[in-house]
Order: structure tokens, then C-alpha cells, then sequence
């Protein structure tokens, strides 16, 4: 089948001058604009003659039109493509139908989707890392195009590249996790299902990202599993280069209890005598950056006895369960502490200790490790607040958008809490360092790519305070409105439902062969969020967005 679909590109001219004289035409014959380049507007408009009630559907406008619409292609771009770094690698614009194809299956997209594939050369300086970088580019080069998974599509010339400058943090496969043990407690069932399972997330940083282990020690203790299933747990991480210790825990234990017996348990294995600090975390603690997180515990002197650890954001789940260290954002022990823990643990777990853990939600891990170090010593929490418990529900955007850089993530699967994907997100961070996973890129045409997580496009503008948290999601159970402002700041209005913000948000990103990485961010027409004030659909139609990041060439030399 060669049959092309409707084309719209605007702008795949490269030169500034050609671009102005074309700029020109438009300003003068408005019937010119739509002969010349075959606006989807110009064929709607065919369309809508053709029946009443398919003209009520066409008003809803295509991505694209929603952004031809709003944004100003005359704004003067100051970067020249001349003055562009030469790609590192080949860019193809080609249509993979195959590829398109599983997105439309995996996705629930509709038959016909735009898409638009735009590659991003990164460009790495001597430079701090910013929580926004404005780009003097457009996002929208070539204009999304309509397609059908059932048709074929003939390659396309690529525009230029994205150029964004990064800071040269490290890459992930560089860390150095020799001074850490990880324990962990979880069942069997939750570690094997593939919707909990934690071994992508744990190869990322607990391994080089190549199957060789970082030097990070995990000790992971599973429930219910038989001595075959402990085996079968240690060949499935240590295929992936995980360097794991796997023991069953004593069933008879409540959670509560299980958890605090990671800390004996890992004070006790020995490898214990060349760590300098032993972690407690939940199976679904995801840490980003292993070389941020050594530098900022490296400010602490390990000799000492430590409880470093953050409490929860949200400051109603610190008045129901108390002031300590909330486990899933990642608890560090010194080993002088943890020795404590372990020569008191008989005492810390007894029935009288439990019930004294019980915060009304039954007996807290959290407080049981609390109560254990606070009854037994002057040692008090040191607070870390880049480690980040998420007790957040509903859409996480407007976190995950702020342009932060956490040192870990908690509570992404669902369930009554976010659903989030950090192991796709972080990806990029191998080709462009550490510190560019989520980090902002504002282009001249209003999208704010944060990159790994979202593509968002802002039609009126964005004329909102960028370094606030977007209040998209809340607290659970009792939300007052202000629950996380002790943590987060007091957050700006929620863009839902404004016809103010749309977003394609990622779903996955793989490493490609040739070292490029790409990302699939996907918009659904139908997203509750995405509406108008009238409560009409921003968008007609389901979208994807392609980002292919290329390495920097300069610096692979
Ligand atoms: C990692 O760090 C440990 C101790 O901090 C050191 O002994 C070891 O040589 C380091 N490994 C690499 C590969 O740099
Ligand atoms: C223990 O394993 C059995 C069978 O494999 C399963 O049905 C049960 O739900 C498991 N219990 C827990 C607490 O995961």
C-alpha cells in the first residue's frame, strides 16, 4: 500500500530566509495557506458538509490544529540552523508500521492517531543543572501527521534536531554502590507477578546497566516462598547482575516485625564489614541517582551512629503515624546504629512494642525502627528531604513536571497510589547523565518537555509560576488542602479540565542499538484531564510523540 495520508508540514524548511517569505505568503492569502500546504482544517471543512452530525465531531480540533492555532510561528527564533551541532548520529524518519502498530494494541489507541517523531541532541557543558531550560527551537517543526495502522507510509526528511544543553552529570553505569546494602522485605507472589515485580527497577540501580553489578548489596527476605521458589528468586537476579543475598522470613512475623528484622538481618551477613551504610526500603523504593545519593551521604560521617531519612510529605500521615523516617522513601542506617538495632531487636519487638506501633492503621515497621532507636539512644532522625515517600493519589504530574531531582521514588504501582514508570524514565539518563532525568525543557511554541515523563503543551501560554508544583494529585484519606505544602511549597491550581494544558506521557523508552534512546510519550483524546471548561475534549484524536535522544558526540570523541 502506498498510499500517503493527509500531510501538513509547515515548516520542514531549514532556512530562516525561505521560512520568512513563506510567512509572508501566509499573512497574505489566507486560501493560499490551505491550498499550499493541505491543513486537516481545509479537508474538515470539506467533510463537515457532508453531514450534520459528523460536523459536531470535527469541531473538536486535532492536536495539531489545537496548536496551529495558538501558536505564533512568527515569534523570531535567535538560534540559526547553521549554528546547530551536527547530529552525532543518523536520524530516520521513517514510518514503522510495525512499531505503530504495537503502540496502537499496547495503548488502546485509536485505528488513526497523529504522531510526530522528533529527535533531541543533547549537548553536554560545563553547566548547573536547571530545573527549566528555555530552547530557542519550536517543539513543532513538522506538524503532526494523521495515521492509519492499517496503511503504509513512505519516509519523511527529518527536521533538525532539539538541542538542549545539559549539565555533565555522571552516568548511571559509572556508580559506585559498594558502600550500601539494601534490605528488603516482600512476598514471593508480589516479587515473581510481572505488575509488582521490582527486578527492572532494582537492575537499574543496582547494576551497571549492563549485568554487572554496581557493588550495591541487596538482602532481600521473601514471604511464602518455598526453598525451590528462594532459588529460582536467586538465578532471575543474578541473571540480571544483581548482587542479592535471598532468605525466607520467618512467616510467624508480622509486617511490621519483618521489617524491623532487616535491620539484625543485615547487620548480621558479611558483607555487612565493608558497608557504610545499611538501607531499609520498600520492594517498590526506586532510587535515580546512585551517584547524587552517595555524594549527598557521603556528607555524613558513617561512624557515627545515623537514622537519616525523610518524613512523609504529606503532613497528615506525620499526625496519624508519627514523626520518623517513612520507610519507602529509603531509612539509612550507619552501620554503628544498625549495630544498636540488632543488640536491642529482642527488645524492640515484643508484643507490648507492637501494640505501641499500632498508629490505628495497625502496627507501622516505621514506627516499631523509630520507637527502637529513640527508647535506646540520644540518636534523633537527620532529615534528607530529597528522598521522597509519595503518599500521593491520583494524576502525579504535577510532581513529577516540577522539574525536582529526587533521590528516590516510592509507591508508583497503583493500587490506591500513583501509577508511575521510573524505570522507563530513567533510560535517558544513560546518554545524557544522572541529573537529566526529569529535568525541563521550555521550547518557543509552549511544550515543556520534563524529560522521561511527560510532553506538555501550554495553548494559551505558560503564564503560570513554573517553579511551582502543579496541584494535580492529593492526600489520602483526609486531603485538607494544604497537606503537603510543608514539603512541596503551596502548589499552583491544577490545569485539568482548563483547556489550558494537554500532555503525552510516557509509557516506555527503550536503549536502541546505535546508542540513541527513545522515548514513547502517548496522549488518549478521551483523557478526563485534558477538557475543555465546557467539558468538551481538547483533542479529537489519540496522539503519540516519538523523542529519540541522541548522545552527545563531542564528548564520545
Ligand atoms: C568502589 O568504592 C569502594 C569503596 O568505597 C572501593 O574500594 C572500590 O575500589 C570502588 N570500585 C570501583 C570500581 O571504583
Ligand atoms: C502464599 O502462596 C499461596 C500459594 O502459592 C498463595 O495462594 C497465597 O496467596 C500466598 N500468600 C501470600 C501472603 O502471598
Amino acid at each position: 500500500m502506498g498510499a500517503p495520508g493527509p500531510r501538513h508540514r509547515c515548516l520542514s524548511i531549514r532556512n530562516t530566509f525561505i521560512r520568512a517569505v513563506i510567512l509572508t505568503f501566509v499573512m497574505m492569502s489566507v486560501v493560499g495557506f490551505f491550498l499550499q500546504f493541505d491543513l486537516e482544517v481545509s479537508s474538515s471543512i470539506v467533510r463537515t458538509a457532508a453531514s450534520a452530525k459528523e460536523a459536531i465531531s470535527q469541531q473538536i480540533p486535532m492536536a495539531s490544529e489545537l496548536i496551529s492555532s495558538w501558536v505564533d510561528k512568527t515569534i523570531p527564533l535567535t538560534t540559526e540552523t547553521s549554528m546547530l551541532p551536527r547530529p552525532s548520529r543518523n536520524m530516520a524518519c521513517d514510518y514503522d508500521m510495525e512499531k505503530l502498530r504495537r503502540w496502537q494494541k499496547q495503548y488502546g489507541l485509536e485505528e488513526t492517531f497523529e504522531y510526530i517523531k522528533r529527535y533531541v541532541q543533547v549537548t553536554r557543558q560545563s553547566i548547573p543543572r536547571k530545573s527549566v531550560t528555555h530552547i530557542n527551537q519550536h517543539f513543532l517543526v513538522d506538524e503532526f501527521r494523521v495515521m492509519d495502522v492499517n496503511l503504509e507510509y513512505a519516509p519523511e526528511p527529518c527536521p533538525e534536531p532539539l538541542v538542549v544543553p545539559v549539565s555533565k552529570s555522571p552516568f548511571p553505569s559509572s556508580a559506585n554502590a559498594s558502600d550500601f546494602m539494601f534490605g528488603v522485605s516482600t512476598t514471593y507472589q508480589r516479587f515473581i507477578e510481572p505488575r509488582t515485580s521490582p527486578i527492572n527497577e532494582w537492575s537499574y540501580w543496582l547494576t551497571d546497566g549492563h549485568g554487572i553489578s554496581n557493588g550495591g548489596k541487596l538482602l532481600l527476605k521473601l514471604l511464602n516462598a518455598t526453598e525451590d521458589q528462594l532459588q529460582e528468586a536467586r538465578k532471575k537476579l543474578s541473571d540480571v547482575g544483581i548482587d542479592a543475598s535471598v532468605h525466607s522470613s520467618d512467616p510467624a512475623d508480622i509486617m511490621a516485625v519483618r521489617y524491623l528484622s532487616l535491620v539484625p538481618a543485615m547487620h548480621n551477613h558479611p558483607a555487612r564489614d565493608s558497608k557504610k551504610w545499611l538501607v531499609v526500603c520498600d520492594d517498590d523504593t526506586f532510587f535515580l541517582s546512585l551517584h547524587a545519593l552517595s555524594d549527598k551521604l557521603a556528607e555524613h560521617d558513617h561512624t557515627r551512629p545515623l537514622y537519616i531519612g525523610v518524613l512523609s510529605e504529606d503532613v497528615n500521615n506525620v499526625q496519624r503515624h508519627g514523626s520518623q523516617a517513612f520507610g519507602g522513601a529509603g531509612v539509612f542506617l550507619s552501620v554503628p546504629m544498625a549495630r544498636l538495632i540488632a543488640e536491642r531487636y529482642d527488645s524492640c519487638r515484643t508484643e507490648q512494642k507492637i501494640n505501641e506501633a499500632n498508629s490505628g492503621w495497625g502496627p507501622q515497621g516505621d514506627i516499631l525502627l523509630r520507637k527502637c532507636i529513640y527508647e535506646n539512644s540520644e540518636v534523633r532522625l537527620t532529615l534528607l528531604n530529597d528522598l521522597w515517600q509519595l503518599d500521593i493519589l491520583g494524576d502525579p504530574s504535577g510532581f513529577y513536571e516540577s522539574g525536582l531531582r529526587p533521590l528516590s521514588l516510592h509507591h508508583y504501582r497503583g493500587g490506591i497510589w500513583h501509577i508511575a514508570h521510573p524505570w522507563h524514565y530513567t533510560k535517558v539518563a544513560r546518554i545524557c547523565g544522572e541529573d537529566c532525568t526529569l529535568q525541563r525543557f521550555q521550547t518557543a511554541d509552549n511544550f515543556v518537555i520534563s524529560n522521561g515523563f511527560s510532553v506538555a503543551f501550554y495553548p494559551r501560554g505558560i503564564d503560570f509560576n513554573l517553579n511551582q508544583v502543579e496541584a494535580t494529585f492529593g492526600a489520602a484519606p483526609d486531603d485538607k488542602g494544604w497537606n503537603f505544602d510543608f514539603s512541596m511549597g503551596p502548589r499552583r491550581p491544577s490545569l485539568h479540565k482548563t483547556g489550558r494544558k494537554i500532555s503525552w506521557d510516557l509509557q516506555e523508552a527503550t536503549v536502541n542499538d546505535d546508542g540513541t534512546v527513545s522515548q514513547v510519550y502517548v496522549l488518549k483524546h478521551d483523557d478526563w484531564r485534558w477538557k475543555n471548561p465546557d467539558g468538551t475534549p481538547m483533542a479529537s484524536r489519540d496522539g503519540v510523540v516519538e523523542l529519540v535522544w541522541m548522545p552527545d558526540g563531542e564528548e564520545e570523541g
